[in-house]
């Protein structure tokens, strides 16, 4: 390994890039507008209702305890499907608004450096009770799935795309966070590519111990091809693109 490239990388993971900011000409501090905390959808977008967090108690669940000491990557699923009920309770554990405080400030289930939550999350739908297979949107404000575009063969593109991970295939859906850095970088500048990632983190830890507490499986997945994958949610690759993904099934 190059000894410059080495270095490049490794200030990445540090924090020394702050020291280098000028948060008073960051585009919060000189007044630029906020960008918008959810990217938007059409007015004739075809929007489905997810089921609400007060209807959750029903979920068999098992207690926290039991599904951090039970967590793990799992990589086979059964051909049961997600029901909408727990597929709804997986969204909110990952991207869910508990509170919206201002029009530009919101309150998720997971933490995010300086609440600017940076990241959408995308789904492969493959086996769904009552959803057709492709490609849908969350929106965390509306607690609905907008859809972007129904495929068929949205299986094989989304394993073909991780680099030909075919296991991905068997999945019920597979979850696929993108990031809008300038959510970030509008309040922290070049500090905020690091902390956009620390947020993703934590979202997919989120969405291990939810899987466990419902007898489904899941395993994180960073090995994608980037282009392949920006096409195939129709992102610029610029402005959005993907940062990571999850395949979620049953594992009854
Ligand atoms: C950031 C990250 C990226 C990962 N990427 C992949 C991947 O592309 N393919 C895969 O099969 N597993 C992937 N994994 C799963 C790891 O291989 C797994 O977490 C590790 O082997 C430890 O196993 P455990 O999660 O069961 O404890 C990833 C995990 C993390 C946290």
């Amino acid at each position: 390994m190059q000894e410059s490239s080495l270095e490049q990388y490794r200030y990445f993971l540090k924090d020394t890039v702050r020291k280098t900011v000028d948060f008073s000409i960051t585009d919060q501090s000189l007044g630029v507008s906020p960008p918008p905390i959810e990217k938007g959808y059409s007015a004739d977008a075809e929007r489905i209702d997810l089921i609400p967090p007060d209807e959750f108690q029903t979920l068999p669940s098992m207690d926290l305890l039991c599904a951090i000491a039970n967590r793990q990557s799992r990589r086979q699923f059964s051909k049961t499907p997600l029901t909408q009920q727990e597929l709804s309770f997986l969204l909110w554990a990952t991207q869910g608004v508990r509170e919206q405080s201002s029009a530009d400030h919101v309150r998720r289930n997971v933490p995010s450096a300086g609440a600017r939550h940076a990241l959408e999350t995308y789904l492969c739908v493959l086996n769904v009770e009552g959803l057709d297979r492709g490609f849908y949107r969350y929106l965390p404000l509306e607690h609905q799935l907008v859809i972007e575009y129904r495929d068929e063969s949205a299986a094989e593109k989304v394993g073909w795309a991780a680099f030909q991970q075919n296991w991905m295939s068997s999945a019920a859906t597979v979850f696929l966070w993108s990031a809008i850095p300038y959510r970030t970088e509008w309040r922290y500048g070049l500090a905020a590519h690091k902390v956009i990632l620390l947020d993703a983190g934590h979202v997919c830890q989120n969405l291990y111990l939810a899987c466990e507490a419902i007898s489904a499986g899941t395993c994180a997945v960073a090995a994608y091809d980037q282009e392949l994958m920006d096409d195939l949610l129709k992102i610029d690759g610029k402005d959005e693109f993907v940062i990571y993904l999850a395949a979620v099934g049953k594992v009854d």
